[in-house]
């Protein structure tokens, strides 16, 4: 008996601070699709997902929600599955941080750090965001504020433990620049990591709390409890057994072939999570990939933009496999990328309807008119075959290593590049001439069997990011198990000649884009972000007299240019037509905004700051913002306002 290779891929744990959204989905399908693709290969995988579900903000939500916390989870965790049940997520587990066996192995993982020596008690003092749940260092801030989400830090300090981090700096800078290894992809992230982290002077990690309760407690200490990084990210070990009796698949699985997650934690991945392994004596995973951000640029996610993008809503009006497929396809390697219903709708409609669906249905379509859709067991094949059969032959080891390193966008254009190739094949040999010349009958159906195996072979490699269409288009084409296991999209001729096809249902209808953006309108009478962020409202402030607030020089300025900041994950810098002459600010909204989008608005802004430098760039102002959704949209005035004019 043979055994199967392992194969071990997880997602980030999500928190469940709120609703899964469009976001989410990304990371958790390109999993998907690597998992479906190593079990088409015969490997035995194990695809991890799950929730990280303490901290101090969950504590809030549910405070504020009269609920226990566990409630609270338990409530945003039915959601999560169930999104994960719409999209056709294979997950092999789903791990949660209030489980009791993960509980244990982080309380054992804590411990045996502390007795290695890798933990020890401190004070820690920082500026303290309470939203975040963070501390900063001065020079961290952003406009004296969190650089995170922008609002207000305090004072603060607690007794805490601290995990060893800065020691493990030579190693880990070894780790991220050991080039046969390529631990962390995309490699852009190796020379950020390596420059705005290690270089600078890695710190310790503080690793416990005083302050709240909702968390791990410390087994030897009861006034701690476990804080963030080392309860999170030990999930992708304790879901496997690792010290704790529930599970025993560590020595299978461990080191994971992949974790997968978007840019703005692999800091966490390829720092803290490699000098925990170190201290703990296991072996590192094998690979990190951090992607991009699906973006939702300029004030969508509402109703005035009729941009509905809750994937329940969106699976169900447009098919998981569209949803699946756009959402894949958009996103370049390691790059953002927008997230709008019309580029979606383009999209089904270009590459799903017309090119595809129409190949699908037009051959079958022809095998039945002209054959009575068997067709015949001799072939006549022509030099003119060659290009459309040689292309295809190219595709599956490109697209199965597209796939594996998570260039999931480059290995669905090479299919949909063979799929244009064998539409105009169509066109090249004109069927419809052949059929009307009986002695070009066998001609005629090698033509049709041509394009019938090349989608066998194109859909074959589609199925794991469309997992529920290609089936059909299989049976359509009457293609049997007997060729449309992996290895045969590599086998050009494995259908059988005298194949006999079925029509069936339209397998990608058309969608009328106007139309459909006024429905989404109508169906979002509410805004989505009303529904989704459940973020409460800053409660309001102490009254503060008129003098104070005249002392503040508000003014409007026309954004000329904005950049990102080099080394800064959350500046922009702009240059501000201000009236006067002109002046810079910095501001930390890059999360929330690619820079183009932002030039030419007018935006209200605070004059009369003195300047203040930032990442080694001077800052003459702060530019307002106003909370949207889980970031930040600039207040912007009327385009025709004249820079310079007063606000007040
Ligand atoms: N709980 C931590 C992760 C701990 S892992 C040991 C966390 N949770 S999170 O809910 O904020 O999830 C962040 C991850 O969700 C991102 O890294 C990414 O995988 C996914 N995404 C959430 N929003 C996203 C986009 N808008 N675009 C792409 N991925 C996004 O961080």
């Amino acid at each position: 008996m043979s055994i199967r290779k392992p194969y071990y891929i997880t997602t980030p744990i999500y928190y469940p601070s709120g609703n899964p959204h469009i976001g989410h989905c990304y990371t958790t399908l390109a999993c998907d699709v690597v998992a479906r693709l190593k079990r088409m290969q015969g490997y035995d995988v194990m695809f991890l997902t799950g929730l990280d579900e303490h901290g101090q903000k969950i504590e809030k939500k549910a405070q504020e929600e009269g609920v226990t916390p566990q409630q609270y989870v338990d409530e945003i965790a039915k959601k999560f599955v169930k999104l994960w049940e719409t999209m056709g997520i294979t997950y092999d587990r789903f791990i949660r941080t209030t489980d009791p066996y993960h509980v244990e192995s982080v309380q054992k993982i804590f411990e045996d750090l502390y007795k290695k020596g890798y933990i020890y008690k401190n004070e820690y003092k920082g500026k303290y965001c309470t939203p975040c749940e963070s501390f900063w260092t001065e020079s961290q801030l952003v406009d004296g504020k969190c650089p995170d989400c922008g609002r207000e830090v305090t004072d603060a300090s607690e007794e805490a433990y601290f995990f060893k981090l800065s020691e493990f700096a030579p190693k880990l800078e070894a780790l991220l620049l050991d080039e046969e290894r390529n631990f962390l992809e995309p490699k852009s992230r190796v020379n950020e990591m390596i420059n705005n982290f290690i270089k600078p002077g890695l710190q310790d990690l503080c690793v416990s709390r005083t302050s709240f309760k909702w968390g791990i407690p410390v087994t030897f200490d009861d006034n701690h409890i476990v804080y963030v990084w080392i309860d999170a990210l030990s999930n992708y070990i304790s879901a496997l057994g690792y010290q704790n009796s529930t599970y025993d698949d560590f020595t299978k699985f461990w080191p994971a072939d992949m974790h997968v997650m978007a840019k703005e934690i692999i800091r966490f991945h390829s720092l803290i999570w490699p000098a925990m392994l170190m201290a703990l004596d296991l072996p590192l995973p094998k690979k990190i990939y951090g992607h991009g951000w699906i973006t939702f640029g300029g004030g969508k996610m509402s109703k005035s933009s009729g941009n509905v993008i809750d994937p329940f809503i969106l699976a169900d009006r447009y098919g998981i496999d569209s949803l699946r497929y756009h959402l894949l396809r958009e996103m370049p390697f390691g790059a953002d990328c927008p997230y709008t219903n019309e580029t979606m709708f383009n999209r089904i409609n270009t590459d799903l309807a017309n090119d595809l669906g129409n190949l699908v249905s037009r051959t079958v379509a022809m095998v039945e008119k002209y054959f009575g859709g068997t067709l015949l067991e001799e072939s006549e094949a022509k030099e003119i075959d060659n290009e459309l059969i040689s292309m295809t032959d190219a595709l599956y080891d490109a697209v199965i290593s597209d796939f594996e390193t998570l260039h999931i966008a480059d290995g669905l254009d090479k299919i949909f590049k063979v799929i244009a190739r064998a539409n105009k094949y169509i066109d090249e040999n004109e069927p419809w001439k052949l059929a009307k010349d009986e002695a070009q009958k066998v001609r005629l159906s090698t033509v049709l069997y041509n394009l019938l195996d090349t989608v066998r072979r194109c859909s074959i490699l589609l199925t794991p990011v469309m997992p529920h269409i290609c089936p059909e288009i299989f049976e359509q084409i009457g293609a049997d198990e007997t060729c449309t296991n992996l290895e045969s999209a590599n086998v050009s001729g494995a259908l059988k000649k005298n194949v006999t096809v079925k029509k069936g249902r339209v397998l990608f209808p058309r969608i009328d884009v106007e139309k459909e953006i006024a429905e989404l309108e109508a169906l979002s009478s509410k805004p989505v972000e009303e529904e989704d962020d459940g973020q409460p409202l800053e409660p309001l402030k102490e009254n503060c007299v008129f003098d104070d607030f005249m002392k503040l020089d508000l003014r409007a300025g026309k954004i000329l240019s904005c950049e990102k900041v080099k080394k800064s994950d959350k500046l922009l810098c702009f240059q501000i037509d201000d009236g006067f002459g002109g002046r810079q600010i910095l501001s930390g909204i890059a999360k929330y905004y690619e820079p183009e989008e932002l030039v030419g608005k007018v935006v209200a802004f605070v004059a009369n700051f003195p300047p203040r430098k930032m990442m080694g760039l001077e800052s003459n102002g702060m530019i307002l913002s106003c909370k949207f959704g889980d970031g930040f949209k600039v207040v912007e005035l009327d385009p025709a306002t004249k820079p310079g004019s007063d606000i007040g």
